[in-house]
């Protein structure tokens, strides 16, 4: 006779947290260009006086919309190279931080992403993201399993490896949120807008930068709208 369990107390907490109005929401993104405009529509103003270690280029941005608190952040430029500093281990560096600072009730991890031509095998990832069958709905978006590595171009083990995991898009920057996500227990969804075909004609690098810039305000506008569905919504009406 154990109807109080560790785990059934566990879980309804867990019921719990998930029937609460989401309040706080992180959204973590890796370029400046897919940040900004987001950052312009959501109102968002830039944080001078850093919740971050003292010298990291990590950069938030936060506001209240709606009835919402967003904290946006963004891993900043590279000190020596001055590029964005795009990948896996920025973008779990800067989660850890945020989630630490921030403790967030929802993560959203936006950007660009490669597809592959076949685009019509959807799949449960490894890592599961948190469940929003309605939000996928109302938007009409896509479900996919999304794969990561550090790199624009794949090498042939690293497609082989993609077909065979029945992933349909590819980024840099997915799996390492999802790992401290998951690892803080905060649920995290993923949205991503496509810029090139990674087994396609065109040179991937080429095609991308080709595409970033409309492609930008197609994730612009789905991140907007996922941000006003969550409005007023608990985890479990996602
Ligand atoms: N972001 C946009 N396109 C990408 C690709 N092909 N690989 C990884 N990240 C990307």
């Amino acid at each position: 006779m154990a109807p109080h369990g560790e785990g059934s107390e566990e879980a309804m907490v867990v019921q719990d947290e998930n029937r609460k109005p989401i309040s706080s929401i992180l959204i973590v993104i890796a370029m400046q260009t897919e940040a900004m405009p987001i950052v312009n529509k959501l109102q968002l103003k830039e944080d001078l006086d850093s919740v971050f270690p003292k010298g990291v280029p990590w950069v938030r941005y936060h506001g209240v919309y709606k009835d919402l608190h967003i904290n946006l952040v963004w891993p900043g430029k590279d000190s020596t190279l001055g590029v964005d500093s795009v990948g896996t281990v920025s973008a779990s560096l800067v989660t850890y931080a945020a989630i630490q600072a921030l403790q967030p009730d929802l993560i959203i991890n936006a950007g660009t992403a490669g597809s592959f031509k076949v685009f019509d095998l959807y799949g449960v990832g490894s890592r599961q993201s948190f469940s929003t069958p309605n939000l996928l709905k109302e938007l009409n978006l896509k479900a996919g399993k999304l794969s990561t590595g550090d790199s624009l171009d794949i090498s042939p083990q690293e497609e082989a490896s993609i077909v065979a995991n029945d992933a349909t898009v590819k980024d840099m920057e997915g799996a390492a949120v999802a790992y401290v996500a998951d690892l803080l227990k905060v649920p995290a969804i993923f949205i991503k807008a496509v810029t090139d075909i990674v087994d396609g004609d065109k040179p991937t690098a080429e095609e991308f930068l080709q595409n970033l810039a409309a492609v930008t305000a197609a994730l612009d506008q789905a991140v907007t709208q996922a941000v006003d569905f969550i409005n007023g919504k608990c985890l479990s009406e996602l």
